[in-house]
């Protein structure tokens, strides 16, 4: 048993309580590699935001959860390295599906852990969200949960269709789960493909594809519910056409990828959202940047040559998400 307090992370009640009342909202990052966790780490400690880590299943299984935890550990030493006095970094499991994932990860040092039971029936939800949470609490690691279920693919947990969060469940949820923060449906879902193009309109100046607007109003209601309770919002990669660009042009192929328009998320992190998820950005921006290399230096074959460049784009984009659309820039001083 690994206590993350040795590590010197921190578990996300204070930075969500600080979140809301600040009016700004928590980057949750998620990462599988050296080059993204430097990147996240930089950005983070030159702009003293707070932040959180983000390990998927699928990270763990991509990379090793003991090589994760350790790299995790090094991101707070390296932050200090950086000149962050007092660096505030949540190491986060992302979608746990199962009691067992959850409970190892406490055991091994993360800090907080989802719970994603979304696509199981309600009580189930509540069972499953309970028992996780009445475990993790002895260890003050913190629980995030979710209701209603995103469209698409949800790291093995999916789901055709979208359900948003009914706000009629959510103080029975929250009250008898006990969970710490609330993954909520408003329109938001996973990866480069947010909507179809059917769903969309086009923009007739540049032929753009633009997304219906997220359902603020379920999220008011949500708000009017659990006055001050700490909200999530997955599925939030903006998609920059910039980088959808760059990886067309340098022999990619993702035609149509769209993803929330940045006003709105500004919009949200305003309120009680306090946890906006971004990785398919930081991949595109990975692929851009590794595409561009490629196809401009085919003679090149020294992953530092393309990896480099792959890792400022991210650190640009997390710095960009940080400051300009987040506002968490500054609230870890
Ligand atoms: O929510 C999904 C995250 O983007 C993680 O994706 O399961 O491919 O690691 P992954
Ligand atoms: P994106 O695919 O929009 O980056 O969402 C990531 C996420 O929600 C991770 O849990
Ligand atoms: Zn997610």
């Amino acid at each position: 048993m690994v206590s993350y307090k040795e590590l010197g992370l921190v578990n996300t009640r204070e930075m969500f309580a600080k979140a809301i009342k600040g009016g700004y909202a928590i980057p949750a990052f998620n990462f599988n590699n050296m080059e993204q966790l430097q990147a996240i780490i930089k950005a983070a400690a030159e702009t003293k935001s707070p932040v959180i880590l983000q390990v998927s299943k699928g990270a763990r299984n991509y990379a090793n959860q003991t090589l994760l935890r350790y790299m995790a550990q090094g991101a707070v030493e390296y932050a200090k390295e950086l000149g962050w006095e007092h660096p505030q970094i949540c190491l986060h499991l992302d979608h746990g599906d199962s009691f067992e994932l959850c409970k190892s990860c406490v055991d091994f040092g993360f800090s907080s852990v989802m719970i994603d039971a979304s696509s199981l029936p309600y009580e189930e939800n509540i069972a499953l969200t309970k028992k996780v949470v009445e475990y993790a609490h002895q260890f003050d690691v913190t629980v995030e949960a979710e209701l209603g279920v995103l469209a698409g693919v949800e790291d093995e947990v999916s789901s055709a269709v979208s359900h948003y969060t009914k706000p009629e469940e959510v103080v029975d949820f929250a009250t008898r789960t006990g969970c710490d923060s609330l993954a909520i449906s408003i329109g938001t879902s996973h990866g480069a493909y947010k909507f179809t193009p059917e769903q969309c309109t086009r923009d007739p100046k540049t032929g753009r594809l633009v997304p219906p607007p997220l359902a603020f109003d379920v999220l008011d209601a949500i708000m009017e519910q659990l006055p001050g309770f700490p909200i999530v919002l997955h599925g939030s990669s903006s998609v920059p056409q910039e980088y959808v660009d760059m990886i067309n042009k340098y022999g990619g192929k993702l035609p149509d990828a769209v993803g929330i328009p940045e006003e709105q998320l500004r919009k949200a992190a305003k309120s009680a959202v306090c946890k906006i998820n971004i990785d398919s950005d930081s991949r595109l921006a990975f692929t851009a940047a590794v595409r561009k290399v490629f196809a401009e230096k085919p003679g090149e074959f020294d992953p530092r040559k393309y990896c480099g460049p792959a890792r400022d784009l991210m650190e640009e984009l997390y710095k960009h998400k940080i400051i300009n659309v987040l506002g968490s820039d500054g609230k870890a001083e």
